[in-house]
């Protein structure tokens, strides 16, 4: 552990022998507090930051708008607490946190807890690029919630002394669970096929879960990366008819891909996106855009190597 937080943790124990019992984390044996605050810790990127950090001998105070305790991870070490947290000292004596829910969610009740915990880590997207000039407007809407969330995270930091992170990661997908590939494994099951727009050339750098959860703990610990925003990609970058082919082996079948011209494939996604589907016609004119990062130097100051695109069965659900 860095100075970084070995300075934050001196300064939590100081504090310490004010907290109730009931309000802020229990304490470990011999008095000693290891315990960080998770916001999203429910969500697929969240649960597996949990799983790292109890990996590594810390206690979590886990963050969420309904907080009833999530299978496999309600035991010793893991605290479920409502977000936004409630009580005077129910996130005391924390050493860092983790922003794992939208960034744009983040507001005063954050702000109120930055000063006493160091180090915050918040994974942003890099949609705040990809969908900047998007020609739809709910899209560029995202994009500037998504920056306008950033800058309130560093801002609020400055302001506290807290030292912030931001990770902007591209897609993620992984355990059958995103809205990425588990969508087009769902539609290639119940379909048996998978339409594309003209050739689907688009490049993408998917990001696994498990390595955007190692990553943002990685940089957690690595008080260099504080007040920065650093890019996180996958480890290859392979054009979108090759992920979608990838899927198909995934799930034992031969490739069915189908070209569909671009208007009509865009203009079914925006009667499905009215019937409550989760495609746009932006995204489907997407898949003939690149959407690359350089991810390298993140990978280099975390100290991680993503995995190639590589899927197995559980990431296809
Ligand atoms: N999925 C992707 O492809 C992708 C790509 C790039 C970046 N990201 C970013 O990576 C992060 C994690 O991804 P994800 O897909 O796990 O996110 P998510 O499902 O959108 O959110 C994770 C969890 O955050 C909590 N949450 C939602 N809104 C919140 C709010 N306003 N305030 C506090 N908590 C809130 C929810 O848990 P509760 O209901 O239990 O509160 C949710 O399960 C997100 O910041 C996302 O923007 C995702």
């Amino acid at each position: 552990m860095g100075g970084l937080l070995a300075r934050s943790f001196r300064g939590k124990k100081e504090g310490m022998s004010s907290l109730g019992a009931s309000e802020g984390p229990p304490l470990a044996e011999g008095g000693t507090r290891r315990w960080i605050g998770v916001v999203g810790a429910r969500g697929f990127v969240g649960r597996r930051v949990v799983t790292h950090l109890r990996a590594m001998g810390w206690r979590v105070v886990a963050f969420s708008r309904n907080p009833s305790p999530i299978e496999g991870e309600q035991g010793e070490g893991v605290v479920w607490r409502r977000w936004p947290a409630e009580g005077e000292r129910v996130a005391d004596g924390l050493v860092g946190w983790f922003w794992l829910g939208p960034i744009w969610g983040i507001g005063e009740e954050m702000g109120r807890w930055l000063g006493r915990g160091a180090r915050v880590v918040a994974l942003s997207s890099t949609s705040v690029v990809t969908k900047a000039h998007s020609p739809s407007r709910a899209e560029r809407a995202l994009a500037a919630r998504l920056r306008a969330g950033e800058e309130r995270l560093q801002e609020m930091a400055a302001v506290s002394g807290a030292m912030a992170t931001v990770l902007r990661a591209t897609l993620i997908y992984g355990g059958g669970e995103d809205r990425n590939v588990a969508l087009i494994a769902r539609w290639i099951r119940r379909f048996g096929f998978f339409p594309v727009c003209g050739s689907a050339q688009g490049l993408r750098q998917p990001l696994h879960a498990d390595d955007a959860a190692a990553m943002s703990v990685a940089a957690f610990f690595r008080p260099e990366t504080a007040h920065r925003v650093l890019t996180v990609t996958g480890g290859e970058t392979l054009p979108f008819r090759e992920m979608v082919i990838r899927v198909f082996a995934a799930l034992h079948r031969r490739p069915r891909i189908v070209p569909v011209p671009c208007w009509g494939l865009a203009a079914a996604a925006e009667i499905g996106r009215w019937l409550g589907g989760e495609g746009s016609a932006a995204a489907v004119r997407r898949m003939n855009e690149d959407l690359v990062f350089e991810g390298s130097e993140a990978a280099q100051v975390l100290g991680i190597t993503p995995r190639p695109f590589v899927l197995n069965a559980e990431d296809v659900g």
